[in-house]
């Protein structure tokens, strides 16, 4: 989380920081800052949104042509000014930014505070600007540009060994004006060159407008930024290998349009998405689909034997759903594990196993750390990835991307969608070299090919749904109730509004739900039942009327003239009769306008959920 910009050129700084540091909003949004060099060091700080730190550049600018720029989630310390980065070091000497957590602060805190260091403020990050100040101190070195620069560098260099933990830094100094020395292990940075100016960045899309030519900073990698020169070190400060990429924009996906907020829009995408996630992967004359980048051959893939899928949050809810996928058309064993947890255990895994990473962002620092860890232990590991070019996408054995367009939103939903699309196409891909007959791998991919207008017509249920909010956006608790497919979509339910409505929501297997939150229900703790036509109907109907008997108000999403269903709920969202694998795609859209339009209600900030971030790279 957090996110930094860094720029050095010829131009004001401030503008161009600004503009950068709100686009990485979705990393963090609790405060933030900026500093820049003219002549003398100059700070500027703001809790809350970008737009704060704004009006206060307003009314008090900051000159200079390089700086940097940080918005801020809060690990360590409390929301206030005192901690909003940049953190300096040395009175002054110098101004860092940072993305990441350093485990051992306290330690380092100490034994800073021990040689007279007096610190302002309770964060982790402070203490690596007191100890990159105290060996500029120390350096032999003259300061100044050119030659000198080095002992910038190497006052980073000398304190990063002492640092346990994950950064991202940037680096600014009035001794060495018109420089920025970046840092990287765990926590992504981009360098963007540009024309006499160069640029650093938490990701690419803080470059947009500016230059698409980027170099991504690997783990233990220096980069030494003036506006003619960009320099990438390894940790010797040796000249490193940097190969240089070019960005891929699509121009207009970061913009709401008419719509009032991206969550909606990106809601509405879903049709779309989908259609692009099947682009050019579906094989009718074989009935199967295809991916270019999963690097392993014919005869490798038809050995994989099992899989692991590992991701967090919304992602985690489609590899629920993956599993499900991979065992009905492929009949092979899937295990699925929160990366958090996963990357700690050490489980014995066969050979001819392979590690699924899924992940919108491609940044997840849990998700990350468990493909890493599995790649050690000789996995192939496989990213399902929406970003190009992220840690995860780069880091991967072979990998699918979901091309769902730039997610904004802190709530995933488009991604969501394309990932459970991406899951299917794989189980058929798998199940082809094994069980999957021509006619249902044909099937399967007609019936996938239909979604997309399926789910222009579930969008309908829009207003249906908006209604249904205004009955129920006052409640404390509530209660999502599915079974097999239709479990994790519960569970992505719950989660939906727990994220941007702050009502507290409990996603369960619809008959588990006997096991414990049953006595939850009451008249004011409504149970939203996913009940769409399929082999457990009457089962799930069964639980239904185990909490109409209680009193408990019951929302059904059901199939399309299920009068049953509608004699017994007090509320009823309609949606496409399809067969159970593809019923995911349908119930996303009513459990995500049902959490947009209680948040909407509820007055609250639906993009910028409070305490979350979009991209959580902090474990
Ligand atoms: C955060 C986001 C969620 C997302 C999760 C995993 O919690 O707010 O929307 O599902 O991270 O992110 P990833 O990018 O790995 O899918």
């Amino acid at each position: 989380m957090c996110g930094i910009v860094g720029y050095t050129g010829r131009r004001d700084a401030q503008p161009i920081l600004l503009e950068g540091i709100a686009r990485l909003e979705y990393r963090g949004y609790d405060s933030s800052g900026l500093a820049t060099v003219n002549g003398k060091l100059y700070v500027r700080k703001a809790v809350g949104r970008v737009a704060e730190l704004r009006k206060i550049v307003q009314t008090q600018p900051l000159a200079g042509t390089s700086g940097i720029c940080h918005t801020r989630w809060a690990t360590h310390g409390n929301v206030t000014e005192a901690n909003a980065h940049p953190h300096l070091g040395g009175d002054g000497a110098v101004a860092v930014v940072h993305n990441g957590v350093i485990e051992n602060y306290d330690t380092l805190k100490r034994e800073l505070q021990a040689q007279g260091i007096k610190f302002k403020s309770q964060t982790d990050t402070e203490v690596i600007a007191h100890l990159i100040a105290s060996f500029l101190d120390s350096s032999p070195l003259p300061p100044g540009e050119g030659l000198g620069v080095r002992a910038l560098v190497d006052a980073v260099r000398r304190a990063l060994p002492h640092l346990k933990g994950t950064y991202g830094l940037a680096v600014i100094s009035p001794r060495f004006p018109n420089v920025i020395v970046g840092a990287r292990l765990g926590s992504p940075l981009v360098v963007g060159l540009g024309d006499g100016e160069n640029f650093l960045a938490s990701d690419a899309s803080a470059l947009v407008g500016h230059t698409k030519r980027v170099i991504y900073l690997e783990d233990n990698q220096i980069c030494v930024l003036a506006p003619e020169r960009a320099d990438i070190l390894d940790a010797n400060a040796a000249s490193a290998h940097a190969e240089v990429h070019t960005l891929e924009s699509a121009p207009g996906d970061a913009d709401r349009g008419d719509f009032e907020h991206f969550m909606i829009k990106e809601i509405y995408e879903q049709p779309e998405v989908i259609e692009r996630a099947m682009a050019g992967r579906l094989d009718e004359a074989e009935a199967t689909a295809h991916f270019g980048g999963l690097n392993l051959d014919p005869q490798q893939l038809r050995q994989v034997e099992r899989l692991i899928m590992t991701a967090c949050g919304t992602s985690y809810h489609a590899a629920l759903i993956g599993e499900h996928l991979f065992e009905q058309f492929a009949r092979m064993p899937v295990e699925v594990e929160y990366a958090s947890e996963f990357r700690y255990r050490n489980p014995p895994i066969e050979r001819n196993t392979i590690v699924v990473g899924i992940t919108q962002s491609g940044e997840t620092a849990d998700t990350l750390a468990a493909l890493r860890e599995s790649k050690r232990k000789g996995q192939h590991t496989i990213g399902i990835c929406n970003v190009v070019g992220s840690s995860i996408a780069r880091e991967v054995d072979g990998g699918v991307f979901l091309h769902a367009g730039p997610e904004i939103g802190v709530a995933s939903t488009k991604a969501f969608t394309a990932q459970v699309t991406v899951l299917t196409l794989l189980a058929v891909h798998f199940g082809r070299m094994r069980h999957l007959s021509y006619q249902a791998g044909a099937r399967i991919l007609n019936e996938l090919q239909a979604m997309p207008d399926i789910l222009r017509a579930t969008l309908k249920c829009h207003d249906q749904v908006a209604e249904i909010a205004r009955k129920y956006h006052h409640v404390a608790n509530m209660l999502y109730l599915g079974r097999q497919y239709l479990f994790p979509m519960a569970l992505e339910g719950a989660l939906k509004l727990k994220e941007i409505s702050y009502i507290h929501a409990e996603g369960y297997p619809a008959a588990e739900m006997k096991h414990g939150p049953i006595a939850l229900v009451d008249e004011n703790t409504p149970s939203v039942f996913l009940v769409p036509h399929g082999n457990v109907y009457d089962k799930v109907m069964s639980n239904l009327e185990e909490i109409k008997a209680r009193g408990g108000p019951v929302i059904a999403i059901a199939t399309k003239d299920d009068v049953h269903v509608e004699a017994k709920a007090d509320d009823i969202i309609h949606v496409p009769s399809v067969p159970e694998y593809l019923q995911p795609l349908v119930t996303a859209i009513p459990l995500q306008l049902l959490a947009y339009h209680i948040a909407l209600l509820r007055g609250c900030d639906i993009d910028k959920p409070r305490n979350l971030a979009k991209s959580v790279t902090v474990e």
